[in-house]
């Protein structure tokens, strides 16, 4: 084990006995949290240490999480550079930890080269870090050291009995001042590694979603097996995009990949929201003409910022989804939504015009295909298409949700698009013959006409239908248009 690997050990641990003291447990002295007496509280152990940093020693107290930590490296001294200490009583980690005295060769150190010494392990320790951060977690991280104390001060900050916000406040002041694509990596995994998960909400093709709590906080796992390692990758990338924060976007928290060695879990964290997809919530509930409108215009709102391009260094690609449909879409607490499921997105670089089209051998969900997809005519060169293939996609949600639409007395029940057209799990054979060649679309009931909300949506969705792709309209043309409904309507939303 290098020096390096130590002190990205070290840093981690830092962070993790940060994070770790957000939960209650063990009380332990801790020397950086100054806004609770300088104690911390832990499931884990008290944690000490004392090192040696431009000749002095430099004395670390704090709380560590044992969740998933190796605690054999981390509480083992490492030889004469670093001396540690787990222990697991009550301030057992306020004690005077001490060096071995130095060898003579140290004694006899000037402080230049010490100072080269310390650089170069400082040096050392940013290439380890940045090395195993790419290596894990892709080639856009751009770590900062000060972006790693700044996240520190902001763990120990909210030190504090929680109350339910910790996360929202924690992930908006990283975006604030960070790089903007979220939190730091080793934050990330700090708080993958101190969630409890508590029951599976869903199961998806690619593993298991599961309700989670980190510190009382809600959140939603979802656990890929190394088999799916692409489509885990490929989701927490395109999660991390810049600036792609948006209150009509799943909120993402952390990717995380836990190795015992022989077996590998990966974890995207997220919000949790509790209604669960717009699938499940159409099954379930009936919409009233404004409650269709808040869904429909939240669910585009999403989609115009992620197809929207923002130039800049604040600025965006444009970025396209390629599976959008209802069990993709999850419903907040107040009936807006949150477009999911980034797995498959492709994202546009305009500047070099190239399209990064994931490896990844999942495709999109034939039921939602466009036409151009199912007879394979679409130009996958230019990014347009990608975008109108997913307007074909959202005018098939909207009939979805038009559907359980309550007004004039009529109800129909919740159905998936083509459900009497196509048997129930469709080959892309069946989904051509109905939509290329036999250019059938849903049907769109006789009593939309009367009303004039429906009767609009009605337009709106025959207009995202069109064999013609560039034809359809755009999703800043649909916003613009539900919105327009919404006025005329007076409806607030
Ligand atoms: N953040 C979340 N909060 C609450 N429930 C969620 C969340 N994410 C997913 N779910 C639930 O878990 C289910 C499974 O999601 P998942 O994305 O794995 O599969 P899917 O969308 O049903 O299918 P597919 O694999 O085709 O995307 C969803 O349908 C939803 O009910
Ligand atoms: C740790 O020890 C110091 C000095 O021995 C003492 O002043 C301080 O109160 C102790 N801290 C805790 C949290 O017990
Ligand atoms: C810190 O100590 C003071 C006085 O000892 C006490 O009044 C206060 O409640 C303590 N705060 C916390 C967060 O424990
Ligand atoms: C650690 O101690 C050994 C002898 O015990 C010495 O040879 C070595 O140089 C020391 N290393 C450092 C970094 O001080
Ligand atoms: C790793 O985890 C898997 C699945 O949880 C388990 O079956 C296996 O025994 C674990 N291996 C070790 C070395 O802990
Ligand atoms: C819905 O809740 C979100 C926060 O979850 C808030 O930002 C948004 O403004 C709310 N929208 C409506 C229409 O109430
Ligand atoms: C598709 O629609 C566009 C715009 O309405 C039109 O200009 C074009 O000619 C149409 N293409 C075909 C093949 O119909
Ligand atoms: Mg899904």
């Amino acid at each position: 084990m290098g020096p390096g690997t130590v002190c990205a050990g070290w840093a981690l641990l830092v962070l993790t006995a940060a994070a770790a003291t957000l939960c209650s447990g063990l009380k332990c002295a801790c020397l950086l949290c100054e806004h609770t007496n300088f104690t911390c509280q832990t499931e884990g152990a008290c944690w000490e240490a004392v090192m040696l940093t431009n000749g002095k020693e430099e004395v670390v107290k704090t709380c560590i999480s044992l969740v998933e930590l190796n605690a054999e490296v981390f509480c083992r001294s490492s030889k004469n550079i670093t001396k540690r200490k787990c222990c697991f009583t009550d301030f057992c980690n306020n004690g005077t930890l001490q060096l071995p005295t130095a060898s003579p060769s140290t004694i006899h150190w000037g402080a230049v080269e010490l100072t080269v010494v310390v650089t170069v392990l400082v040096c050392i320790v940013s290439i380890a870090l940045m090395l195993t951060i790419c290596a894990c977690h892709g080639r856009h991280s751009k770590y900062k050291h000060a972006q790693q104390q700044h996240s520190e001060e902001l763990l120990s900050e909210y030190n504090t009995p929680n109350t339910g916000k910790v996360l929202k406040e924690l992930i908006g002041e990283m975006s604030v001042s960070g790089s903007g694509s979220g939190l730091p990596l080793l934050v990330q995994r700090t708080i993958a590694r101190t969630i409890v998960v508590q029951k599976v909400v869903g199961k998806g093709r690619f593993g298991e979603v599961w309700h989670g709590k980190w510190c009382g906080e809600d959140v939603a796992v979802k656990i890929f097996s190394s088999r799916d390692e692409r489509s885990w990758f490929r989701e927490a990338e395109v999660y991390q995009t810049v600036m792609l924060r948006h209150e009509n976007i799943l909120g993402f928290i952390a990717a995380d990949n836990k190795d015992n060695g022989t077996w590998t879990q990966l974890w995207l964290v997220s919000e949790y929201h509790e209604q669960g997809s717009l699938f499940d919530y159409l099954n379930r509930k009936t919409v009233t003409v404004a409650g269709m409108l808040k869904l429909c215009l939240s669910i585009v709102s999403g989609l115009v910022h992620l197809h929207m391009e923002i130039v800049g260094t604040k600025g965006k690609p444009a970025i396209a989804h390629r599976d959008l449909k209802s069990k993709n879409i999850l419903v907040k607490k107040n009936e807006t939504c949150a477009i999911a499921d980034l797995g498959l997105a492709v994202k546009h670089d305009s500047k070099l015009n190239t399209i990064d089209i994931p490896q990844n051998p999942r495709v999109g969900t034939k039921r939602y295909m466009s036409p151009e997809i199912l007879d394979e005519t679409m130009n996958m060169q230019i990014f347009e298409s990608f975008k109108r293939a997913d307007i074909y996609s959202l005018g098939l949600v909207y009939w979805e949700i038009a559907r359980r639409c309550s007004i004039g007395g009529a109800i129909d029940e919740h159905q998936l698009p083509y459900f009497d057209m196509v048997p129930s799990d469709p080959s892309l054979e069946d989904m051509r013959k109905v939509v290329c060649e036999q250019k059938l679309r849903p049907i769109i009931p006789n009593r939309w006409q009367s009303f004039e909300a429906l009767r609009v949506m009605g337009r709106l969705m025959r207009e995202c239908w069109y064999a013609n792709s560039t034809a359809r309209l755009t999703a800043l043309r649909i916003k613009k248009s539900i919105s327009q409904i919404c006025v005329e309507e007076d409806f607030k939303v």
